[in-house]
């Protein structure tokens, strides 16, 4: 059954610096997704380490937290029917050079790092990660 849902999205500082903002959005609206609430902001190293905590012993988790907090990103609520899992196969695998032609990584990533793009990988996660960057 098809629900209405709410994920976070954020374009991450690669993709910020290259000015894709707007295209990435037109991107996601033209898929169906409502961008409910939006904030421009740099979040500092302990805060990238608090969003990421949950990779906390991944051996990439210092490069990553270091990373996300590297420049301004654009934090997004999308909503739409299965949004979790709409907008993890528009968003395409991880790694750029594996995903699929068509999605915003094939299209945009330049690295696993730099990947342009972050969504929440389930409901629960969404609901936390929402509430991290829109909790005001
Ligand atoms: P994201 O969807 O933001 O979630 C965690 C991020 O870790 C992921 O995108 C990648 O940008 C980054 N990352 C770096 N190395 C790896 C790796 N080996 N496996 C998974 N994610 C990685």
């Amino acid at each position: 059954m098809s629900e209405i849902e709410k994920t976070l999205s954020i374009i991450k500082p690669d993709a910020v610096e290259r000015g894709l903002e707007n295209e990435i959005k037109k991107i996601f609206e033209k898929k169906g997704f409502s961008i409910i609430k939006e904030k421009k902001i740099q979040i500092d190293k302990s805060e990238a380490e608090k969003f990421y905590k949950i990779h906390e012993t991944k051996p990439f988790y210092n490069d990553l937290c270091s990373y996300l907090s590297s420049g301004p990103i654009l934090a997004m609520v999308l909503e739409k029917e299965n949004a979790v899992s709409e907008n993890r196969k528009l968003m395409g695998a991880t790694d750029p050079k594996d995903a699929d032609d068509g999605t915003i990584r094939n299209k945009y990533g330049i690295s696993i790092d730099k990947n342009s793009v972050h969504g929440s990988d389930s409901i629960e996660n969404a609901k936390t990660e929402i509430d991290f960057f829109f909790s005001d």
